[in-house]
Parts: structure tokens; sequence; C-alpha cells
């Protein structure tokens, strides 16, 4: 045996020479906890707790120091490692009014109730709810006379305020009682429009980090009315929300700051790398002029893509510098300028103005947004103050321009995060939040969501649906339609235009009455929809259900598809838009292929896997799963059919039932389709977009068993013949379609 291999494996049996690698004690062990390290036990390394769900650890985290023992960053003892649990703060003082209990802080679902005394009206919430993440759910409830010029601004829970007159100019001060951290305005004055400067103060628990859900309504308007500016339809005077507005018209300049610093351990900035290019690839999924800026930063920062730069506008090049990002760019200088970071930020700010040449309108017009992914904790540099100031005054922001400027610094990942500093760094605006602390990317995805705001983009850009967890099953799926013969509903569809609906065939075996036939679409307005009348049906002529009878083929779904033109064209909006149909130019630009790509490229680039994850909406509108088999899966799972002797009592080729124009899911954990649900789009998502790849057409199992539209039964696990479904492949009828809908989509070279 080579000696060198034999020494190697004796090593763990001897203690003293185990010693050789210097690491520091594993005694670590947190109960009912867990922790991770960045560097596995050798110093340097950063051990990280964490704990279940209304509990925090204690200390946070851990470094390994070079003298091989453990130090809780801030701490000057170090004691065992415990999760404790979480407690919501206790007001301090409340004017005008009382609440209950007066405990000295309350538990995770604890509440706490607001009375206001007599001639005063309750603002806010009158019952909150103690949160897991140590924040009270609601508002800060306030008991206002109404007689200022402002509001009565209130004191939130926690803190105190000096400063009790609302006029105009007035000022109010706060600050937080003992261990909690102030986020927000610490100060804010009553302004000429009758609101307060700033943004409320928040006195938070220094581990507290948010949940998608609280930050969502208290998102500012930042990244709000950008895209919107140069829009003269929009009335300056409409209040458009807090919310990114997704339009066709203006420009956004993106700075992305990835903190790569020591205190942000390598897996927290691959953390921020996902949140980067997540947030790049959404806000380009709607095909509107962005140009990101990607900066990492630690003692120095290092520009990766400035908005200079042609490239900037181009996601994939975007992208791709992220990925190339790297966390040991810095291991030279692992300390934290994030004064430097944002200094780079106002120079490229500098070299893209005088390329445009000050005061032309093309430059006043952009809006800058700059998100700051960090743990906060900087340590040279001194204040970032002065970096913001300047940005401030080379963009002129002032009250009329304070919307073409936020900064946002948000912390994501299970790190220790220090809220100060990362409120310190956000804007402070009326009415809105600029720091946030998140805990982990998918949280930061559902914030993302909900900043985005589609309703003013009324092109009919195709395949956009809401992809928050909040969002209505319409909104979701907005170019899914119900088709409606007489009273009664029996088909689905999909909108491919603002006037085209893809549907099945076999829906109009009885076409009488067709006059009397209506087609729902989604409506912001209106929980049921809005019906349109048809204009046109266009029946596939191939489609003969009977054509195979004498084979012994009851029934047969080859080109079960139609097309209806609606009476009217639909205006668009969150709940009613085209999905994008595959080889077409408008799908092309969703998918981000070269613009010479082909039919055949589409289809490869969406049925890429022998099984392609895809969906379908149900009868009570939610969005359900199967796979679609490809190759020799789908060829196997076809076979089914010639397990359904009671149908196909005498089939010799089950190819003669399933011809390549079906696409096969059911195998698997898939949901089956149900009998209402034909002619409903096959569709899947690729960037944050959906394309109809299918429709519905037949299958082997109904799983609808009465008429309860929120049930369906799972086929049992040996059925014969097992459950499979059959869905028209949109790119086997392309001659069809293309016959069709010329001059409505504009399609690829097949
Ligand atoms: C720490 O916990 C792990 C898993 O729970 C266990 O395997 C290990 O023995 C513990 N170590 C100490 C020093 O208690
Ligand atoms: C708090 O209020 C909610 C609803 O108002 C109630 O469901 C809950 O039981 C209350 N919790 C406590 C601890 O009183
Ligand atoms: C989102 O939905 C959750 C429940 O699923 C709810 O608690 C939360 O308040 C909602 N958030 C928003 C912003 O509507
Ligand atoms: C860090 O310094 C070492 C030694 O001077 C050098 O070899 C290395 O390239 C430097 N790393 C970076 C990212 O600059
Ligand atoms: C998605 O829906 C939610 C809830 O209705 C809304 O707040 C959000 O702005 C929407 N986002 C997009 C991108 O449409
Ligand atoms: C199947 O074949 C048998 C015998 O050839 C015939 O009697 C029967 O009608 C056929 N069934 C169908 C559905 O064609
Ligand atoms: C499309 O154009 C690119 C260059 O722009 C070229 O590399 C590629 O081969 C072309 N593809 C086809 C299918 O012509
Ligand atoms: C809608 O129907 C599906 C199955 O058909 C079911 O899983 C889901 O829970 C239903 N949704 C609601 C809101 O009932
Ligand atoms: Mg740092």
């Amino acid at each position: 045996m080579d000696p060198l291999v034999a020494l190697l494996c004796l090593l763990p049996l001897y203690p003293g020479l185990a010693a050789v690698t210097p690491s520091c004690p594993r005694n670590v062990n947190i109960s009912g906890g867990t922790f991770t390290l960045s560097h596995g036990w050798a110093p340097g390394s950063l051990l990280t707790y964490s704990c279940p769900l209304g509990r925090y650890p204690s200390p946070a985290s851990l470094l390994c120091k070079s003298n091989r023992q453990w130090q809780a960053p801030g701490a000057t003892r170090l004691t065992k490692a415990v999760c404790k649990f979480v407690r919501c703060p206790a007001p301090v003082s409340f004017e005008n009014g009382m609440y209950t209990p007066r405990l000295g802080s309350h538990p995770v679902g604890g509440n706490l109730s607001f009375e206001c005394e007599d001639g005063f009206t309750l603002r806010g919430s009158p019952v909150r709810w103690c949160l897991p993440n140590g924040m009270w759910d609601g508002e800060t409830a306030v008991c206002d006379s109404g007689d200022g010029h402002c509001a009565n601004p209130g004191i939130s829970v926690g803190a105190v305020r000096t400063g009790s007159r609302f006029g105009l100019g007035d000022k109010v001060k706060y600050r937080c009682s003992s261990n909690l951290v102030l986020t927000g305005s610490a100060e804010r004055e009553c302004q000429d429009n009758g609101v307060w400067s700033g943004t409320e103060p928040i006195c938070r628990q220094p581990y507290s980090y948010d949940f998608p859900e609280d930050v969502a309504p208290a998102l500012g308007s930042s990244l709000s009315h950008i895209l919107g500016a140069t829009n003269p339809t929009q009335k300056k005077t409409e209040n458009v929300g807090r919310k990114i507005q997704i339009q066709r018209s203006g420009h956004l300049n993106l700075y992305l700051l990835l903190d790569a610093s020591q205190s942000v351990t390598e897996d927290n900035f691959h953390t921020f790398k996902a949140c980067a290019t997540l947030m790049v690839d959404r806000l380009f999924s709607f095909e509107i002029k962005v140009r990101v800026a990607i900066i990492t930063f630690a003692s120095k920062p290092k520009v990766i893509m400035s908005v200079l730069h042609e490239n900037s506008q181009d996601v994939t090049e975007v992208i791709s510098s992220l990925e190339n990002a790297n966390y040991k760019d810095h291991e030279n200088g692992t300390g934290t300028n994030t004064y430097e970071a944002l200094n780079s930020v106002y120079i490229m700010m500098n070299n893209q103005m005088q390329r445009f040449a000050m005061n032309t309108a093309a430059w006043q017009e952009i809006r800058h947004t700059v998100i700051l992914l960090t743990d906060g904790k900087s340590n040279m540099g001194g204040s970032p103050k002065p970096a913001v100031d300047n940005i401030k005054e080379i963009l002129n922001i002032n009250q009329k321009r304070n919307d073409y400027l936020d900064i946002y610094a948000i912390g994501v990942g299970k790190m220790d995060v220090d809220w100060k500093e990362l409120n310190e760094l956000g804007s402070k605006k009326d009415g809105e939040r600029h720091a946030f602390i998140l805990q982990d990317t998918k949280a930061l995805h559902q914030v993302f969501e909900h900043m985005l705001d589609v309703s003013q983009l009324t092109d009919t850009i195709c395949g956009v649906g809401n992809m928050s967890a909040n969002a209505s099953d319409q909104e979701r799926t907005p170019w899914h339609v119900t088709i409606k013969p007489k009273s009664q509903e029996n088909c689905r569809g999909a909108l491919i235009s603002d006037q085209w609906v893809l549907t099945a065939a076999h829906c109009f075996r009885n076409a009488e009455g067709r006059s009397l036939w209506r087609v729902i679409v989604g409506d912001p307005n209106s929980p049921w929809g809005k019906e349109f009348r048809i204009e046109e049906v266009v029946i596939n002529p191939g489609f003969d259900v009977f054509a195979k009878k004498n084979q012994g083929i009851p029934e047969f779904y080859g080109n079960d598809i139609a097309l209806l033109k609606l009476a009217e064209k639909v205006k668009m909006s969150t709940h009613a838009r085209p999905i994008c149909l595959p080889c077409t130019v408008e799908a092309n630009l969703a998918l981000r292929r070269p613009q010479n790509s082909t039919c055949r490229d589409h289809e490869n680039k969406l049925l890429d896997k022998s099984s392609v994850p895809a969906h379908f909406v149900a009868l009570n509108g939610s969005k359900l799963n199967v796979n679609l088999k490809t190759g020799i899966e789908w060829a196997s799972c076809i076979q089914a059919v010639s397990q359904d002797k009671t149908t196909f009592p005498n089939l010799t080729d089950v190819r003669e039932v399933v011809t390549d124009q079906f696409l096969c899911s059911g195998t698997q954990n898939d949901d089956n389709s149900c009998k209402g649900e034909s002619g409903g789009a096959v569709f899947l998502e690729r960037k944050f977009r959906f394309f109809q790849v299918g429709l519905v057409s037949w299958g082997l199992y109904n799983p609808c068993v009465n008429s309860d539209k929120n049930f369906r039964k799972k086929a049992p696990r040996n059925r014969v013949p097992p459950p499979r479904d059959f869905h028209i492949s949109l790119f086997q009828l392309q001659p069809w379609l293309r016959q069709h809908l010329q001059g409505v989509l504009q399609f690829l070279p097949l």
C-alpha cells in the first residue's frame, strides 16, 4: 500500500494528529435548531444557526477565529446557543385611548386590542395579532381628532414620540424602547400636501425578518412609476400605487449591488446572485426598456456590467455576467465598503449623463432604481450617505422628481443582518418602505411579484400570467375562457389574440342555435367575467368523430381543433390576455430566441425532455399538473389505449386511435382532465411566460364523478385501462393554424 494513503486512512484515529488541521471545537449544537458552516470547521468559517418558525437563535451566528475559538459577533462572552421564543413588543405609549392586555411583551399568536376615548376616531387596526416573526400584523392604531393639517401620525408599537403638534411644518421625532431597532424615519415633518415626510417608524426586534405578504402592501412607489413616466395617457394625478408599473414606454436603469464581503458568506452571496437573476429575468420578461448594471463589492466595488454598455439591455448578457460574478473576486479585500459601491453607481450615472449631454429630455426621463443586496454591515469607507447625496444631486432629485430615484436595501437568506444600517441605506418616502429582510429567494420572488403591476400593460403581449401566491385563478391564467352554448358551459378555450379563441372541434358537434353561444372572458371588474358573442366559428374540416367507425374505432378525435372569432376585441387587462402560441414571432420574443428561429426550434425548446411538466385549467379555475411524454415515453404512454377493451374491442394498432397529432399525459401522479375541460389550453412556463403546446381533447378516464367542480377522484392504482389524456399538439396542426390566423399572428418558418 502506498504509505501516504495509509497515513491518511489512519489520521482520524489519532486525535493528536487531527489537530494538525486547525479547527474550531464542534460542541456548537443548538437544541431544537440546526446550523450551517460556510467553510467547515476551519478558521474564517461562519456558523449560522436557524430555528423553527416562531423561534429565533441566540446567538445568530459564530465566527471561527484564527485562534481556533468561536466568537459570537458583537458578544463578549460565548454562551450555549439556544432557540428562544419570538415575542412581539408592547406599546410604550398610546394617546387618546387604551389598549389591552398590558404585558411587557407578547407571545406569538397573542392579540392586542385598541379603543379610543370619546371624540376620537380609530384609524388603523383595532385588533392586532403577534406574528411568528415578532411583528404585529395590521397597521398602527391611531386615535385621531382630525384637527391637524396632517393626520395624527400615531405612535407605533414600541416607540416613543416627541412632538404633538400636527400643523404645517411641525416636526415629530421617534425613538424605540429597550432593544428594539427603529426602521423608517426617526423624524417626520408635516408637509403642505397634508402628508408626513418620510416613512412610518417601526420598532423591530433585531432578529425579526419580513414575510412577503407583509412587505407587499408596504412597498414603495419607487420602481413604481418608472415605466409609465413618458406615457401621455397616464394622468399625473392618478394614484398609481406603490408598484413597478409595467408599460412599454419609459426607461429604467436598474443597479444591482451585491455584497461579497466576508460577513456575507459565499452561500449567501450565491443567494444574492440567484435573487438578482430572478429580478432581472422577471423584469425583462415584459419586453420593456431596462438597462441593468451589476456591481459586486467588498473593500472595493467591481463593475460586472455597466449601464453604459450595450449589453446592459440584453437579458442574456446581463444574466450570463451575473453568473460569472465570483465571491472570490474580493478575496484580497474582504471588508465592506458600501460608500465606494454607491459611489461607483454615481460615477456610472455621471458618465451616462455626459453621454446623453446634460439636461436632455432623454436623460431626465430615465428612472433609477438601486437595489443593494447586503447584510448592511458596512465597516469601511465611512458613511454611504455622501454617495447617496451625490446621486440625488446628479439626478436632480427634489420633491417633484422624487420618484426618479429609489434605493432599496434588502437582506436575503439566513444571516445576521443589521436592521439599523439597512434602514439608513434605503430611501425614505411618503408611506413607503425600502429596507427588507427576507428569509429566502422564494420570499423575494413573492415580494418582487407583488411589486410589479401589469394593470397598465394594455399591449397584447402574450403569455403573461401573475405568479403571485395571492393572485386569483384568472390572473394566473388570463387567457383561459369558458364556452357556453345556451345556458350551460360545455368547453374551455384559450385567447390567442385579442379577438381569437382556440378550442376543440368536438365542442361543436351539436351546431344548433349557434347565435346563442357565448365565450366568457376574464374581466377585472367582475368575478364572473364578460360574455362575448361569436362572429365566426372555424372548425377543422378534417374532424369527424365517426371517421374510423368501420375500423372498430367508435370515436376518433383527429383534427379536434377549432377557432372562434369574437364579435368584439377583448380589452387587455390583468384578467384577459392571450397565451403565446408557439411558432409565432410573439412567442419567439417571449422565449428570447434568435430572430431566425423556426417552428422546429420552438418544439425542441418547449418539448425538451422525455417528460415535460405542463398544466391545464380545472373546471373550478385552478391550475393542475400533467407531464407530457415525448419519444419512447410517448409510445409507451399511448399503449394504455390497447387495454381499453370496452371502447376498442377489436383494436390492432393503437396508432390508429392516437395519431401523431396527440400529446399524451396521465402517467405518474398526473391530474386527469374532466369532460367540460375539453378545448382548454395545455401549457407550460418558460422564462416567466406561458406557452400553449396543446389543447385538451379526450381521455380514458373521467375523474369528475358528479357535478362537484372542486373534487376529482384519483384513478385506482391498478385500473384497467390506466388513466390517460390525449391533447391535440399545436405543432402538428401548423398548416391549418397558419391558414386561418394569417394577419392575426405572425408565424415563423416551419
Ligand atoms: C450534535 O447534534 C448532532 C445531530 O443532532 C449529533 O450527531 C452530534 O453528536 C451532536 N454533537 C454534540 C457535540 O452534541
Ligand atoms: C386573537 O384574535 C383572533 C381573531 O380576532 C382569534 O382567532 C384568536 O383566537 C385570538 N387569540 C387570542 C390569544 O386571544
Ligand atoms: C396573501 O395571502 C395570504 C394567505 O394565503 C394572506 O395571509 C396575505 O395577507 C395575502 N397578502 C396580500 C398582500 O394580499
Ligand atoms: C489576490 O492576491 C494574490 C496574491 O497577490 C493574487 O495572486 C490574486 O490574483 C489576488 N486575487 C484577486 C481576485 O485579485
Ligand atoms: C399579481 O397579483 C397580485 C395580487 O392581486 C398583485 O398585487 C400583483 O401586483 C400582481 N403582479 C403582477 C405581476 O401582475
Ligand atoms: C369486433 O369484431 C367482432 C368480430 O369480428 C364483431 O362482431 C364486432 O362487431 C366488432 N366490434 C366492433 C366495435 O367493431
Ligand atoms: C441564426 O443566426 C445565428 C447568427 O445570428 C446563427 O449562428 C444561426 O446558425 C442561425 N440559425 C439558423 C437556424 O439559421
Ligand atoms: C379545484 O379543483 C381541484 C380538483 O379538481 C381541487 O384540487 C382544488 O382544491 C379545487 N379548488 C378549490 C378552491 O376548491
Ligand atoms: Mg460585510
